[in-house]
């Protein structure tokens, strides 16, 4: 994966962008308006089962097939500017499917990270993994600190996997730990206010997400990043994730421009 090769920025279809004149496949494309891309994309990449079910392949080769479109969307959100992507994974309810799909879906996340972490950080894209990951098995967890930190001085965009994540465990590791402090005498409770609370989580330090994608057309959270996205912009399609890529995610991103934000001003 060659996330921006000398051809990505100028293939970039930005309104009156290079590429657009000379590639009459991007003329088609929706435009990106470089002064309002979000500085934060969280994305639920659902649909990988019923994209193999209809093809009646394995739900693995859905995942499989996923790879490619993350790889896309990974490409399309660097080349464009947004700062942090987060991809959500492998939630801590997803421990539940059956054995081999959770073993089939570690071991592409670990050959993933393995295939591309030279190429992330040729394209100074740091990974971060958030979510209980001591719940992960030992080989993948090697492979995401190997992967962290040849990636870490990734500065144009933090590409940030949610695996074995969960809102609600985020919440409550984060009030154990704020507990814990408050008794050790180095916080006061009066003192905790909705900073702290934020920087107790999976996510201090980072921007709340501007906009949440999420494919195949469920209308729901899944208890992905609850406190952090009160005021996200909504953008749900029914495209499953293996169908989505480049162009769906730019769809998103022009969808996106046009939504008024007033975070419950006038
Ligand atoms: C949801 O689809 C998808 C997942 C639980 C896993 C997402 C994983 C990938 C896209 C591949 C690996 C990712 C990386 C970052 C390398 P589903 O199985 O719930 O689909 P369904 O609702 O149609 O059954």
């Amino acid at each position: 994966m060659n996330l921006c090769s000398a051809r990505g920025f100028l293939f970039l279809p930005l309104a009156g962008g290079r590429g657009s004149r000379y590639n009459p496949r991007l003329m088609s494309q929706p435009t990106v308006n470089p002064a309002r891309v979000p500085r934060h994309v969280a994305v639920i990449m659902d649909g990988n089962g019923r994209w193999a079910k209809a093809r009646n392949l394995p739900r693995l080769e859905g995942h499989r097939r996923g790879t490619q479109a993350v790889e896309e969307v990974i490409r399309a959100a660097r080349e464009i500017g947004v700062e942090y992507l987060t991809l959500y994974a492998f939630s801590v309810e997803n421990w539940s499917r059956p054995a081999l799909e959770v073993r089939g879906l570690m071991t592409l996340l670990m050959e993933t990270l393995r295939r591309y972490a030279r190429e992330l950080a040729d394209n100074q894209i740091a990974l971060r993994a958030i979510g209980r990951l001591a719940d992960l098995p030992g080989r993948v967890r090697e492979q995401i600190k190997i992967t962290e930190k040849k990636t870490a001085a990734g500065a144009k965009m933090t590409l940030l996997l949610a695996l074995s994540y969960g809102g609600r465990v985020e919440l409550v590791e984060g009030v154990r730990e704020l507990a814990r402090r408050a008794r050790a005498g180095e916080l006061e409770p009066a003192d905790i206010d909705e900073a702290t609370v934020s920087g107790a989580l999976y996510t201090a330090g980072l921007p709340d997400p501007d906009l949440l994608i999420r494919t195949s057309g469920e209308m729901r959270l899944s208890n992905f990043l609850p406190w952090q996205m009160i005021y996200t912009e909504l953008y749900v399609t029914p495209t499953l994730w293996p169908d989505f890529g480049r162009e769906a995610f730019l769809a998103a991103i022009n969808e996106y421009h046009k939504r008024e934000r007033r975070f419950g001003g006038v």
